[in-house]
């Protein structure tokens, strides 16, 4: 099944590569000091990265978005309210139980369906709640006179540094989950091939139809 058309793959393995350098920078200018201790890059050298790393990954982001509004790749991000909640408890128990016990799965890929319903709502949550939380607060970091000078008595630069780092902390499980997920495939590997290939393995065979 080919689910994964090329603007896609071009934009997953650049957001990607961008990803890793905005935590690995971010964590550099968490941690390094101002004296002595330097985590991967010098202070300067990871705000340097960040910035340019945030601007492209922000363009890049209006690419996927565009994409997913002018192709057929956005209906896969549709969440159905009616069955929403048994869907989950399905999915779930079947991560965490029916899995280990070799039961067949409740939601298979088809041209249909190409997430099961936790990958569903953790695309959504993570694409179009914390990434454009995290892109706009980063904005605001970077043109500190467009935010609110404070709410509340509290800082308004101090809430839009709270949000930032409270979503990229977010994404940055989101991450690692994913990749998690993505070895639960046919094979370990499966799923990391479907995304360099564009095509899907099924259960029992390849199916080039598409
Ligand atoms: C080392 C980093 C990464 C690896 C190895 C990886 C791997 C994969 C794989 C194998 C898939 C296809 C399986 C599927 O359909 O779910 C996938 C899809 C996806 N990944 Fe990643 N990923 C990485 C980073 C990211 C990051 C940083 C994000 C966003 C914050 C992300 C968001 C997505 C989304 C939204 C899809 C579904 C795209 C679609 O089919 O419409 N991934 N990823």
């Amino acid at each position: 099944m080919y689910l994964y058309p090329k603007w896609l793959r071009a934009w997953h393995v650049l957001n990607a590569v961008l990803f890793i350098i905005l935590i690995v920078t971010g964590l550099s200018m968490q941690y390094t000091g101002k004296k002595d201790y330097v985590l991967v890059v010098g202070f300067e050298a990871a705000v340097r990265w960040h910035n340019s790393a945030a601007v492209i990954l922000t363009i890049n982001y209006i690419f996927y978005v565009a994409g997913n509004l002018l192709t057929k790749n956005g209906r896969y991000y549709r969440i159905k309210r009616d069955s929403f909640f048994s869907d989950l408890y399905k999915q779930i128990r079947y991560y965490s139980y029916g899995m280990f016990k070799g039961e067949k799965h409740p939601f298979p890929v088809t041209m249909e369906r190409k997430f099961n319903p936790l990958q569903k709502l953790s695309y959504v949550l993570a694409m179009y709640l914390a990434l454009p939380l995290v892109i706009i607060s980063g904005i605001g970091l970077l043109f500190p006179e467009i935010v609110a000078k404070g709410v509340l008595g509290v800082s308004g630069m101090i809430l839009t540094d709270l949000l930032h780092i409270t979503m990229g902390f977010f994404l940055s499980v989101f991450l690692v989950i994913h990749v998690y997920t993505c070895t639960l495939g046919k094979k370990p590997g499966t799923l990391f091939m479907s995304m360099i290939s564009g095509y899907h393995a099924s259960e029992d065979h390849y199916d080039l139809e598409d």
